[in-house]
């Protein structure tokens, strides 16, 4: 099972947890209490459509979050970068959130 280990950039806190080969690295976090977004995202934002980019997460080796969507390539979301509700963990993962307000 792939382990993600979270960097909260505001709040400093580091999280570990596995998580199931392919999962939504967006719903992952959330559902062990940790956050992808900053600041106010955290209410203002769109769930996880793909429409807000709010949710913007630095993954380290990035590899192993899945192929890039074309709603990133939309945003022109950075290469070292993806938007945690089009990224699938399907390796062990370095992810650094909250780096957007
Ligand atoms: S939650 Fe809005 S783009 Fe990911």
């Amino acid at each position: 099972m792939p382990k993600i280990t979270l960097q909260n950039m505001e709040t400093k806190e580091t999280k570990t947890f596995q998580v199931g080969y392919g999962a939504n690295l967006r719903k992952t976090v959330l559902f062990h209490e940790g956050d992808v977004y900053k600041g106010l995202n955290k209410f203002l934002n769109c769930r996880g459509m793909g429409m807000c980019g709010k949710c913007l997460v630095e993954v380290e080796p990035m590899e192993n979050s899945g192929p890039r969507s074309i709603i990133e390539d939309l945003h022109k979301i950075p290469g070292n970068q993806r938007l945690g509700c089009r990224a699938k963990v399907v390796g062990d993962v370095l992810v650094r959130a909250a780096i957007k307000d």
